[in-house]
């Protein structure tokens, strides 16, 4: 295996589109300098690991069921990430906060999406359609998603990418979740994964620059 391609290890909860989007950018030859190695889902059933078996992708479970508290759980994502010889991270639908200890393993290799713009809707609690449910609880005209580093604040880390949709009056959170999916999400995603692989993204001061 050639040294200089990453390992890009994917983390997943559930239906697993932006994993979907990881994968046809990867068929597309668009994440340039690394290759997705591994999916690890945190839940025994999501769909996003079928999704990684029928791309021959190898797809493994660790289920947060079968740890008793959230310590004893990143201990063990930890190793198994270390096991995997993952150079980088990727938490997409990843529903499980974990503690520093994954944090301090991979320092800046880690990446999350949001499906909001950071700081707004974020933070614990904030996940999946309930996000989307605040946003219009708020009456935004805008809405999107945010993909940045992973650190031990929750949803606190460096912002990598930033993309906008415009919010409609009779938006759901479903439409409005879908939308941001389709425009921003499984596009920003692909693209910041293949920025780091490349080695295209620094951290000084808090913030990440992007070498675009
Ligand atoms: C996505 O919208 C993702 O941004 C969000 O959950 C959805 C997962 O969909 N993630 C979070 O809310 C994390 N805080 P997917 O499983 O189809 O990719």
């Amino acid at each position: 295996m050639d040294k200089n391609i990453k390992n890009i290890v994917v983390l997943v909860s559930g239906g697993g589109t932006n994993l979907q989007a990881l994968i046809d950018a990867q068929s597309r030859g668009e994440i340039k300098g690394g290759r997705i190695s591994c999916v690890i889902s945190s839940k025994a059933d999501a769909y996003a690991l079928e999704r990684a078996r029928k791309a021959g992708i190898k797809a493994r479970v660790l289920a947060r069921k079968d740890f008793g508290d959230i310590r004893d759980y990143s201990k063990a994502m930890r190793d198994t990430l270390t096991e995997e010889q993952a150079d980088f991270v990727v938490y997409a639908g990843f529903m499980t906060i974990l503690d520093e200890q994954v944090c301090k393993a991979f320092p800046y290799r880690m990446v999350n999406v949001h499906p909001a713009l950071i700081p707004s809707f974020c933070g614990k609690g904030f996940y999946g359609l309930h996000v989307h449910e605040a946003a219009l609880a708020k009456g935004v005209k805008v809405s999107g998603a945010t993909v940045h580093f992973v650190t031990e604040e929750c949803d606190g880390g460096p912002i990598i990418l930033q993309g906008t949709v415009e919010v409609a009056n009779d938006d759901t959170p479903e439409t409005l979740q879908r939308r941001i999916m389709e425009n921003v999400e499984w596009k920003l995603l692909p693209k910041a994964v293949s920025l780091l692989c490349e080695g295209r993204i620094t951290v000084k001061d808090g913030r990440a620059f992007v070498d675009l």
